[in-house]
């Protein structure tokens, strides 16, 4: 999902992203920082990345298809295991302090603001019957928050990471995204479905990560927008938005309708010849809601074969298809949204879209190189004429998943 409803961390200003470049300097400042704040080393410090989604939006909890990728912005932990059955939280970030709590009946009622992430993590470790043992753990991200990057499950997929690492689980990816799939779910209290952990935990630099969402297998697909001339901006809108707030979890109430009407096990088993048959069968809105759905997750196989075939410069037009979709027939875009898609096309994207969950978050806009600074001041324009915030507009590529660092 997106924003905490307590974040960790003031929203960073973007740049070009330098996290994923920190490298092991980032991780030995952090390093030292946990020795300063908890008296002893850490045993290794791991990241995790944000994700943007080039395609592909409600259509994983569908079983469908999508095609995000890994973001060099990524938060980091430094964790050490302790004696005992304490967890003690602490970020880089303003001045929360330490948190500490039992790690017996882990509740959600016990979490405060970001440390809901980690705690939820513990909790879906334990479930699975995985003995977590005391720890100490500090978060710095640099994950923008609220910006629909996935700035969550960055945190938890970094700590999934550690915790596997460090108590011997040997989880297999698929696993670590289902458990913090249920930490999200379950803990968290966030409906939301596979793809941002999938993108955070399996993808790689230089690549797409096209995932089935029924089967979870993946294809790693090359996306270079810098070789094709390209680059990939993300322009977030400054609306902030939660899903664990009743937009989300209302689109997915409608696709399950929909899916229960029509007699599938889910939307993904829908094709684009029944949509003419299905409209007959729903009523208005949800017809609207599965047609987006069914649209999309063809729009996200013709991409990939774009990708494939011909390279980043030829997946415009689908970009604006899918956000007129979701724009007309799903209504998860909002005004801000629909200006930066709209002004980013007008002053020579070749392809724009919003991007996330919606109803707020970022667009992105596939803008060749030469015409970027053209597209970053219009859109600059066109919110200060409209009377919005100044969007933050800042470039990505695509970068590894979850790793240890140190
Ligand atoms: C959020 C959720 C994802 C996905 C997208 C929409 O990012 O966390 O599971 O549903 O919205 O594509």
């Amino acid at each position: 999902m997106s924003a905490p409803a307590n974040p960790p961390a003031e929203r960073t200003t973007g740049g070009t992203g330098t996290t994923g470049s920190e490298g092991s300097t980032g991780a030995a400042e952090l390093a030292a920082r946990f020795e300063r704040e908890f008296g002893t080393p850490p045993d290794g410090v791991w990241q995790a990345p944000g994700r943007v989604n080039l395609i592909g939006e409600h259509t994983d909890y569908n079983e469908g298809f999508v095609l995000p990728f890994a973001i060099d912005k990524t938060a980091r932990v430094a964790v050490a295991l302790r004696p005992g059955s304490t967890v003690r939280l602490l970020s880089t970030y303003g001045d929360q302090g330490l948190f500490s709590t039992g790690l017996g009946g882990l509740e959600p009622s016990a979490a405060k603001g970001w440390t809901k992430y980690p705690l939820g993590v513990v909790w879906a470790l334990q479930e699975r019957g995985i003995e977590v043992p005391g720890l100490d753990l500090l978060l710095d991200s640099k994950v923008p928050l609220g910006a629909g990057l996935s700035s969550s499950h960055a945190i938890e997929c970094a700590v999934i990471t550690a915790l596997n690492d460090l108590t011997g689980a040997g989880l297999a990816p698929e696993e670590m995204v289902l458990a913090t799939q249920q930490a999200e779910n379950d803990f968290v209290g966030a409906p939301t479905g596979i793809m941002d952990q999938s993108a955070s935990l399996r993808g790689s630099k230089g690549h797409a990560v096209f995932l089935d969402c029924r089967d979870q297998s993946v294809q790693l697909v090359p996306f270079d927008a810098e070789s094709a001339g390209l680059v990939m901006l993300v322009i977030d809108t400054r609306v902030s938005h939660s899903h664990a707030d009743g937009g989300y979890a209302s689109r997915r109430a409608s696709c399950e309708l929909g899916a229960e009407v029509l007699g599938v096990r889910a939307l993904r088993d829908v094709d684009v010849s029944d949509l003419e048959e299905a409209a007959g069968l729903l009523d208005d809105v949800t017809f609207r809601r599965v047609r987006h759905v069914v649209t999309e997750n063809d729009r996200v196989r013709q991409v990939v074969e774009l990708l494939t075939d011909q390279g980043p410069g030829a997946i415009g037009d689908l970009l604006d298809a899918s956000h007129t979709s979701m724009r007309d027939d799903f209504e998860i875009s909002c005004p801000e949204l629909d200006l930066a898609v709209a002004a980013a096309r007008a002053n020579g994207a070749i392809g724009a879209r919003m991007s996330g969950g919606g109803f707020g978050g970022s667009a992105i806009a596939l803008t060749p190189a030469p015409a970027e600074q053209q597209v970053r001041a219009a859109v600059v324009r066109a919110f200060a004429e409209a009377g919005y915030t100044a969007p933050d507009i800042f470039t990505v590529t695509p970068a590894a998943g979850a790793t240890r660092v140190s």
